[in-house]
């Protein structure tokens, strides 16, 4: 898929994109199958370095492993230092989507223009304790942004309810050129709020992967996320 293509195929309509941080590693295929049963249309990954971030989990092997089961868009946050050392071998690797952190670059436009160079969208992300002032050059080439609603690192954190002003402020700022995205926390409890404030695609992690049935998570979720 080139470029902003996969921002055409997800829509700016609500889309729920599961955070396999929390998946079945020994079963991955079954869990995209299972994911893509219930209506899932995109999926999240989350690659962290134990620099940018404490915690550790994976790189290139598993999106290129998903990449020969699904084709469904992976969307690839970077979650790493100096993110700009690996966006070709993750272009290689087959991810759609490329979201940097602005804490994490150098030179945030040429980073994002480098991206798209090599047929991905490009998308910047944004801590808690960031401001928005941060990613104003950012904004004007850029395919998505990336409001966490966790500090980046782990799954399973409590929402951060400031992230939602962040999202409304970003959202009314919004001429169609970017999709917003928020991510961490995300349950039954916060999901609608992130909605009324203007996201457009909502990352997923525990309250998809800690339940019995993730098709009925997933309606549930979608479910009060429109109401
Ligand atoms: C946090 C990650 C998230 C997170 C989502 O650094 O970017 O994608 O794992 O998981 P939950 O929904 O459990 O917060
Ligand atoms: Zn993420």
């Amino acid at each position: 898929m080139a470029g902003r293509d996969v921002i055409e195929k997800l829509g700016r309509e609500v889309t729920i994109l599961p955070s396999l941080l929390l998946c079945d590693f020994a079963n991955l295929q079954s869990e995209v199958e299972q994911l893509e049963q219930a209506g899932i249309r995109g999926l999240h990954l989350d690659v962290m370095d134990g620099q940018f971030v404490p915690n550790l989990t994976y790189g290139m092997p598993i999106v290129d492993a998903l990449r020969k089961v699904t084709e469904m868009p992976l969307d690839v946050h970077l979650m790493i230092k100096q993110p700009e050392r690996y966006l070709s071998a993750f272009a290689n690797a087959g991810a759609d989507l490329l979201t940097v952190h602005i804490e994490a670059c150098e030179d945030i436009v040429s980073t994002l223009a480098e991206i798209r160079s090599l047929g991905m969208a490009a998308g910047v992300a944004l801590d808690p304790a960031t401001e928005i002032a941060r990613i104003e050059s950012a904004l004007p080439v850029a395919d998505l942004v990336l409001v966490m609603s966790v500090p980046a690192g782990f799954g399973g954190q409590s929402f951060e309810p400031d992230a939602l002003e962040k999202t409304r402020q970003l959202a009314s700022r919004d001429d169609g050129n970017w999709i917003l995205e928020m991510d961490g926390g995300i349950s039954m409890d916060t999901i609608s709020s992130c909605r009324s404030a203007g996201a457009n695609w909502l990352v997923i992690g525990s309250a998809i992967f800690g339940q019995q049935s993730y098709a009925d998570a997933i309606e549930q979720l979608l479910h009060t996320a429109n109401r």
